[in-house]
This record gives structure tokens, sequence and C-alpha cells, in this order.
């Protein structure tokens, strides 16, 4: 466990840090694990959850750049520990680019500690949502070129915005990167997990929120303008580019993946 320096001492618990105390990483304070027991009382298995959400983003991470993808955009990135986006990337292509955005000053601050000196790598302080903000921010500036394909990830985080945000904002996104770019999803559902169902029943304030549930046909419109790859969608932790997909009410996931690649088709 990290040694908390005083200007991350804070006395209240961290979404990202608690993140990275159940995938088993370092970065986190004491306070952070005190408050993921309490959470395993409530959502027990978040710390599966977790680990379901990090096997699928390597494992999508890493088909992409065996196929040359280069250029990495993690959305809701929290802390690059355990098996980040940029490391993965970098066993399977060579000087990849991954910019991490994320709406937590506190998270962006550890992260960049993180990663300060890591060649290719930024961290960015923006909401997701604001697309022309994420693409102006100077990491994505100077390390992604849109004129090439782009990863855009956004893994763990879309079931907070409500359905027209979160299918704009993947429009948007789409609209701006070049075809063959890729867009990787995860979203929660409520089947096969009922403590999800029961995760939005509890009382939430601070950074914790009820979160969406949704399926496949509640998430088709978001990826329009695309071509699913693989199994298409399928329970995250289970995503294979070869397997058939795999339902996450059988797997007991609880968690939809999609990989899906850019075509040049508007509207
Ligand atoms: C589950 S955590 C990290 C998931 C991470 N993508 C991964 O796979 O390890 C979700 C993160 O998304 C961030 N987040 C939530 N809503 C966001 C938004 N609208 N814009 C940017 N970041 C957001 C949170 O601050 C948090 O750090």
């Amino acid at each position: 466990m990290r040694e908390e320096p005083p200007e991350l001492a804070g006395p209240t618990p961290n979404g990202a840090r608690i993140f990275d105390h159940f995938l088993g990483g370092t970065d986190h304070l004491v306070v952070d694990c005190e408050f993921a027991d309490e959470i395993d009382r409530v959502v027990s298995g978040m710390g599966r959850l977790c680990h379901d959400l990090r096997r699928f983003s390597r494992t999508v991470v890493r088909h992409l750049a065996e196929s040359g993808v280069d250029q990495f955009l993690e959305l809701g990135s929290g802390l690059p520990t355990v098996d980040p986006v940029h490391a993965v990337a970098a066993r399977h292509v060579t000087a990849p680019r991954v910019v991490y955005v994320d709406r937590d000053a506190e998270a962006v601050a550890l992260a960049s500690r993180i990663a300060a000196g890591v060649p290719g790598v930024a961290v960015e302080h923006a909401d997701l949502t604001d697309v022309d903000a994420v693409l102006a921010t100077p990491g994505v500036r100077e390390l992604v070129d849109l004129r090439r394909p782009v990863a855009v990830l956004a893994v763990g985080v879309l079931s907070a915005l409500d359905d027209e945000t979160a299918r704009a904002t993947l429009r948007r996104y789409r609209d701006a990167v070049a075809p063959g770019s890729a867009l990787a999803v995860t979203h929660p559902t409520g089947r096969g997990r009922p403590e999800l169902v029961a995760w939005r029943a509890i009382p939430h304030t601070g950074w914790s929120y009820a979160p969406a549930l949704r399926d496949p046909e509640d998430m088709a419109a978001w990826l329009e303008g695309t071509e699913l790859v693989g199994p298409g969608w399928t329970s995250a932790p289970e995503w294979a580019l070869d397997d058939p997909a795999a339902d996450p009410e059988v797997t007991g996931s609880g968690l939809w993946g999609v990989l899906a690649r850019v075509r040049r088709v508007r509207g």
C-alpha cells in the first residue's frame, strides 16, 4: 500500500483508489480499504467485478495492439495500475501512445504521478462527455493522430450516464476518429448478478451513484456506424476474438462487453 503523502492524505475514500484496492494494486490508502469493506457488505463480489473489467480491457487492448492499433484513449481511466492500458499495449505493439482521461481531479493527480516519465503516456483531467474538451487536451493533441486508427475505451464508466448522453457521446467519438478505429465498451446488466440490482437501491452520496443496468438492445444505437468484432456483445471477462458470445447471466459476470470497429458511415 502506498505511503500517504500529505497532499493525498485526505479523509475521504476515492473511487479510483478503491478500484485499485479491489484489483490488488498498491495505489490506495487505508481509508479506501475501509470503505471497500463497506461496499463489499452491500455489493458482494465488487472485487470480482473490478477484475472482470480489467480482464476485458486486457484482452481487447491485446487484440487491438496485435492488429496494429498503437493509439489508445481511455475514458474514465481511474489509475493506470495493475495491467494498465499502456503496459498491456506495449507488450504487443511498438511505442504505443496512450491518453488517460478522468474527471476526478484526485485520481488524475495520482495517475499523473504514477505515469510520470512513461514515454507516450499522458493523463488528462476532463469529463468524457465533453468530447471537444477531451480532444483538445494537450495529451490528445500531442500523442494521438486522429487521421490514424485509435482505440477509444469506455470500460466501467458508462453506467453513470443517461441513455441519450451515452449515445450522443459515443457517436461524437465515432465521428472524430479515423475508419478502422475501435470503440470498446462495458456495461453492467441486472441479469446474473442480483447484487447489482441491490446496488441501485442503496443511498448514494458524493462520488457513488446508482448505476444504470442495460442490455444490448438498450445500447444498440450507441454503436451505429460500427461493426461488432468477434463475439459482439458478450460477457465482458469472457470476451475472446474467436469464441462465441457468452451470456453474462449464464457466466454470472453481470457485465456486458463489446468491441466495435468504426466504419465510414455517418448519421
Ligand atoms: C470503474 S473506474 C475505472 C475504470 C477503468 N476504465 C478501468 O477499466 O480500470 C471509473 C472511473 O471513471 C471516472 N469517471 C466517471 N464518470 C466520468 C466522466 N463523465 N468523465 C470522465 N471520467 C469519469 C471515475 O472518476 C473513475 O475513476
